[in-house]
């Protein structure tokens, strides 16, 4: 029997999306170098399912239709090379292999170009949703051929999580399309996490509520306008006890974070593109400042400080401000990643349409949210939408907040609590809602010492002054 797909790299990652395509009735071939791994595949295969597994490149390529549709899902960089490497001499003209994993979108497009001088189609794909997306249901990102994508269509809409029955994937784009719109989905998912551990931390320290005050408000907001999987699972991780210690886990974990770099790609490109995404930069800079735990350990003995008790008093107003900022700033985070992958498209030629992005969004992946169905009306009534925060119900919904956020920010600054990602989401909304900036005097430094050159309002041209 001929398999319907193929898989290439049997970690977690391709074990259960090979195994959600198994549930789907399709045929499915995996192929891994290490051959315990293609016989676990089998154990944990159930009845029913076609899955065979082999370390033989010439023997797996043998097993697929053709034109033959092989995913890999092996780490971003050499190994995606290797991998292309090893099956390129049994594959024929017409035949798709797909990146899965969070490649760098230059190094797909570098790919595409490569593997289209040998008549093979290269998709780089974006897979949200981690482990248990993966096999029950994850967000797909897909780019690159048009033509050849409807040789997937059937498999990835059957496998994919669903919204109200429809499926969290929809072609995006050709070149490297998908992987950008993954790339700024994980830059837009390390800002809300950002924005979470700041309320956490407002409530947390400055506060002082108790673990479990501060874990029932995360479950209550879930059932809020902020209903979103990163809320539900920071409730979920409040809960979680150490089965040694009997203390809440959350207390004995590390707060160096890591990082794989798809966030900071999400800024360095938003930086090449003169896209403003200050949430997701400051979200990079917070995990970079905490690897510096010694150095602020030092700094803490240096400048010592003690966050005022006065607050505890008012805990309930307070909490209910932070869950409004929160709720602003989630929406102007959104808002920046949208409006780069605007620009994105634009510059790249990806022809995106940015409603089909806010719906496969919906379901499956780590930003999913109850207002991505707002931005997908919003750009349903709007598809050009410069930026979602000129929507009119979303701009309703942004200002209506406007109070809380600026009041949580005073908080902020009182208490000498870190608000790296909400104070920039204000920033960005007072600069992108301010007709006149102070830019012009910055236009006048430049010309007075470089002679760099203005233009003015009253007049067109470009102009010198002899300051001095
Ligand atoms: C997803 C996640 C996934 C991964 C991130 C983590 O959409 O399922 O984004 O791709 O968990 O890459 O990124 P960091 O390790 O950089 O936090």
């Amino acid at each position: 029997e001929l398999h319907d797909f193929g898989i290439v790299g049997l970690g977690v990652m391709g074990r259960n999306l090979l195994l959600n395509m198994a549930d789907h009735h399709f045929a499915v071939a995996g192929l891994d170098l290490d051959t315990e791994k293609v016989a676990s595949l089998k154990t944990e295969a159930s009845e029913g399912h076609r899955v065979h597994g082999t370390n033989s490149a010439e023997e797996f390529a043998g097993m697929l239709k053709t034109p033959r549709a092989i995913m890999l899902l092996v780490p971003a960089g050499k190994p995606v090379d290797s991998a292309i490497h090893s099956l390129l001499p049994f594959l024929e003209s017409g035949d798709i292999i797909i990146d899965g994993g969070n490649s760098q979108f230059t190094d797909t497009d570098r790919r595409v170009t490569e593997l289209a001088e040998k008549n093979i189609h290269f998709f780089g794909m974006g897979i949200s949703g981690g482990e248990k997306g993966a096999r029950f249901g994850p967000s797909m990102m897909p780019g690159g051929n048009k033509e050849a994508y409807e040789r997937l269509r059937p498999i990835f809409e059957a496998v994919a999580a669903k919204v109200n029955g429809e499926p969290c994937v929809e072609y995006l784009g050709n070149g490297s399309a998908g992987h950008y719109v993954k790339m700024v989905h994980n830059g837009i998912e390390y800002g809300i996490m950002q924005l979470i551990s700041e309320a956490y931390d407002l409530m947390k320290r400055g506060l002082r509520l108790s673990d479990e005050k501060i874990q029932q408000t995360f479950s209550d907001w879930d059932q809020s306008e902020l209903k979103s999987f990163l809320i539900e699972i920071t409730a979920e991780v409040l809960n979680k006890v150490d089965d040694e210690t009997g203390k809440h886990l959350v207390n004995l974990i590390s707060d160096r974070a890591r990082a794989k770099g798809t966030g900071k790609w999400t800024s360095q490109n938003a930086m090449d593109l003169q896209v403003p995404v200050p949430v997701i930069d400051a979200a990079v800079m917070m995990r970079d400042i905490s690897t510096y735990k010694n150095e602020r350990i030092e700094a803490e003995k240096a400048f010592p400080f003690a966050i005022p008790t006065e607050y505890a008093d008012n805990a309930d107003d307070i909490i209910d401000s932070i869950k409004h900022a929160l709720y602003f700033a989630m929406l102007t985070t959104y808002a920046q990643g949208l409006a780069q992958l605007k620009v994105a498209s634009n510059t790249y030629n990806y022809d995106l349409r940015l409603e089909e992005v806010a719906k496969i969004w919906r379901g499956g992946c780590i930003i999913r949210a109850v207002c991505l169905e707002d931005f997908r009306k919003a750009y349903s009534r709007n598809p050009d939408l410069a930026n979602i925060l000129l929507d009119k119900e979303i701009g309703e919904q942004v200002i209506a907040r406007e109070k809380a956020i600026r009041s949580v920010v005073k908080l902020g600054v009182d208490m000498g609590i870190p608000l790296a990602a909400l104070m920039s989401s204000l920033a960005y909304f007072d600069s992108y809602r301010s007709a006149q900036l102070p830019t012009n005097l910055i236009q006048a430094q430049r010309d007075y010492f470089g002679a760099h050159q203005y233009e003015r309002t009253d007049r067109e041209g470009i102009f010198h002054t002899h300051w001095d």
